[in-house]
């Protein structure tokens, strides 16, 4: 019974700190790492051109999608785009980052982000 007090413990740990981390790290990682060509952020526009703003991204394809490239080595159909190591952490708290720009994902009685998510791309 003990054991199991302490497992339950731990799981909560575990989770509360999943649950509150993405969103932050991810932030902090994007401005690092990303910043330099991307407008990381829900406005202003990429220093580099060519480079989409992130929170353009989710209307070209389903964010969670982008996991899958990032775990190769962020070859999202970059020809300019350096190659990047994260760790899977990493990119767990990106794409939570990614996601949390979408304001297709919120609920539908967030009125502001349902008024961006049907409004026309930018
Ligand atoms: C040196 C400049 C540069 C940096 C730094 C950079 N990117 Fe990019 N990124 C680009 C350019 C340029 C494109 C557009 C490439 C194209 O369309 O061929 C792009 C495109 C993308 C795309 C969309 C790809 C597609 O197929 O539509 C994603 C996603 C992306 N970058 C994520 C990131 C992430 C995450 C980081 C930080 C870890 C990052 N980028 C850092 C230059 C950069």
């Amino acid at each position: 019974m003990r054991f199991r007090t302490q497992c339950l413990g731990l799981m909560s740990g575990v989770l509360a700190w999943a649950g509150a981390a993405p969103a932050h790290g991810g932030r902090q990682l994007v401005d690092q790492q990303c910043s330099g060509c991307h407008a990381t952020g829900p406005d202003g526009v990429s220093t580099n051109p060519d480079a989409p703003t992130f929170r353009s991204l989710y209307r070209r394809y389903p964010v969670d999608a982008l996991r899958e490239s990032f775990l190769k080595g962020l070859q999202v159909g970059h020809r300019n785009m350096p190659r990047f190591k994260l760790t899977p952490q990493e990119i767990t708290e990106i794409v939570g980052y990614l996601e949390d720009l979408n304001p297709c994902a919120k609920p539908s009685s967030d009125k502001a982000a349902m008024a961006a998510c049907f409004s026309p791309m930018e």
